[in-house]
């Protein structure tokens, strides 16, 4: 985990405000959200059980494991969670645990919407709901007098129903976007109380 200057340091994404989750309309709830669908309530509970029992990375593969099975399927998530947004992609809260061991979100990415260069403060587990998304991995350097560098070491493009494990720190940092014709829409577990703690999750390198 970061220590307390590095989590002194972590910064919303730019351009959002910082009294509510990043990109999600509305004030964020625990518990299910609007909208929610059998499926996607039923993962919820998977998810719930699945991390009471788990901690650190070990929860990340937890998580992507309860995403199998439900990350592709089309019951998962209602018509209001697979909106986007013309003026950057869309977050929509999906589930925030009442012991704030874990939030999920749906992300809606339209053609040419992308993120920040960023890493995490908590685990994560990511997965492919639609379309064809690519996850950038950058090296961070730094020179004799302490400049930051962002080395591109692997753009990988994603398909429909992949998983990957996000680890916090420097050591994973990433970009997600859609440079494709089409929506790409993915969900993400992390192991953070955004609720309680909005702002907290990404740390911001580089555009
Ligand atoms: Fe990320």
């Amino acid at each position: 985990m970061l220590d307390k200057t590095q989590r002194d340091n972590v910064t919303p994404f730019p351009g959002n405000p910082a009294a509510k989750i990043a990109g999600v309309s509305g004030v964020a709830q625990y518990g299910l959200q609007p909208g929610t669908t059998p499926l996607l309530a039923e993962l919820a509970a998977t998810l719930q059980d699945t991390l009471n029992t788990c901690t650190g990375h070990g929860a990340a593969a937890a998580a992507k494991a309860a995403l199998r099975g439900y990350v592709c399927d089309a019951a998962l998530l209602a018509p209001v969670h697979k909106q986007g947004d013309n003026e950057n992609y869309k977050r929509h809260l999906l589930y925030a645990s009442p012991d704030g061991n874990c939030t999920v979100l749906a992300l809606v990415w339209l053609p040419g919407q992308v993120t920040p260069i960023h890493g995490h403060t908590a685990w994560g587990a990511v997965g492919v709901f639609e379309g064809n998304p690519f996850c950038e991995n950058y090296d961070v350097s730094y020179n004799d007098n302490g400049a930051m560098g962002l080395h591109s070491k692997m753009k990988m493009r994603l398909q429909s129903g992949d998983l990957a494990t996000v680890r916090p720190g420097i050591d994973d940092v990433h970009r997600i976007g859609n440079d494709t014709q089409r929506r790409a829409i993915t969900i993400h577990v992390y192991g953070r109380d955004l609720v309680a703690e909005p702002s907290s999750l990404n740390i911001v390198f580089g555009q």
